[in-house]
């Protein structure tokens, strides 16, 4: 069966899945680009959302660190809106569904088409040892989201590639064995795909220029007031646009402040230092109300335990059904 005549397929009932790393505190370019999709997301159809202790593995490899980030990671997902009752929540090493799902993908995936994967092709590149995990990332990947029959993924705009070659694995799978797999479709959110960071790079917790969501707001501040910007004369007019200062700015203000903000950038004759201020006063009264239900959550692991192991059975029930399909397609089944 080729991808087209899965496609073709009546539309489907709407199946939303995604997951993110705990490899360190979650920041704006992880909200705006992933994280507040998922929120919205939530109520489009069935919704799967986890936090992808196994892939940080590659990256995180202290037991205790592991565990205090990864239940960071779900404090932060139920704080900031992600609600158990309407979405499945749960840990990735929770559901071993997804590691034998992997193996069998694994067999069908050429080397090639892991070798062009940028997570492993920037990692050879900086002279840096690359583990089979990290080769393999995107393998898991496809197992994580075919398993759920996902057809909607939204991340940001670096996961794309991910994406791709889960839909070559799973339309690869479905022509030798049959069609068994959903081919998942990335969704991206206009203008926040690529946040940037305080120096105007990508902001990623591998680059150490990161605004995170939860920071205490005194040290946020001073991060905030340390941004690179340009050396230009105060007197002279900039274009906003490609202005990072200006695109954080932006995620957080209205239409009217946004705006009002161009003019003031396209009219020249601004401190930064006024914008930064007003970029951290917008920032710290968007988080007011997550922040304190964070603390609030925090306050009872058990419930954050319960809710953990709620989602993982709920997810378990439908990864073993797709498991089953692919084993049987694959003559595993007797
Ligand atoms: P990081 O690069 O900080 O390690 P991850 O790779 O864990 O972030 O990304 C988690 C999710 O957040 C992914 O869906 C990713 O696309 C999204 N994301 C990460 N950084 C950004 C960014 N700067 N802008 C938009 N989305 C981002
Ligand atoms: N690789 C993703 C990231 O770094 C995390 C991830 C793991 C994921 N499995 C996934 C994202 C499945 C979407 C779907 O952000």
């Amino acid at each position: 069966m080729t991808n087209e005549t899965t496609e073709n397929k009546p539309p489907q009932k709407l199946r939303v899945l995604s997951g993110i790393q705990p490899t360190g505190r979650f920041h704006w370019g992880n909200y705006f680009g992933a994280i507040r999709q998922y929120i919205d997301l939530q109520d489009a159809g069935d919704s799967y959302y986890f936090v992808a202790n196994l892939h940080a593995l590659t990256t995180v490899r202290d037991a205790a660190l592991l565990r205090q980030l990864s239940l960071d990671a779900a404090l932060d997902l139920l704080a900031l809106g992600l609600d158990p009752n309407r979405a499945t929540l749960y840990l990735q090493s929770d559901v071993p569904e997804v590691s034998e799902l992997c193996w069998l993908l694994m067999t069908g995936t050429p080397m090639g088409l892991l070798e062009r994967c940028h997570a492993y092709k920037d990692k050879k590149a900086k002279g840096l040892t690359a583990d089979a995990g990290l080769f393999t990332y995107p393998v898991l990947m496809a197992a994580d989201i075919l398993i759920y029959d996902a057809n909607i993924v939204p991340v940001g705009e670096d996961q794309v590639q991910h994406i791709e070659v889960c839909r070559d694995i799973a339309g690869s799978f479905n022509h030798h064995f049959g069609e068994t797999f959903v081919l998942p479709k990335a969704q991206l959110l206009d203008g926040s795909a690529r946040v940037p960071g305080t120096d105007g790079e990508k902001m990623s917790k591998s680059y150490n220029n990161t605004l995170e969501l939860f920071e205490e707001p005194a040290a946020q501040r001073k991060k905030i007031m340390r941004i690179t910007t340009d050396s230009r004369p105060m007197e002279q007019p900039k274009e906003p646009d490609t202005d990072h200062l200006y695109q954080l700015y932006s995620l957080f203000a209205n239409d009217q402040q946004r705006a009002d903000m161009a003019a003031l950038y396209r009219r020249g004759g601004f401190g930064y230092g006024e914008i930064k201020k007003a970029l951290a006063e917008l920032a710290e009264k968007y988080f007011a109300e997550p922040r304190a239900r964070r603390a609030e959550l925090a306050s009872n692991p058990k419930r954050i335990a319960e809710i953990l192991g709620d989602g993982a059975s709920r997810a378990r029930r439908k990864a073993a059904e797709v498991l089953n399909r692919a084993k049987k397609a694959a003559g595993l089944v007797l």
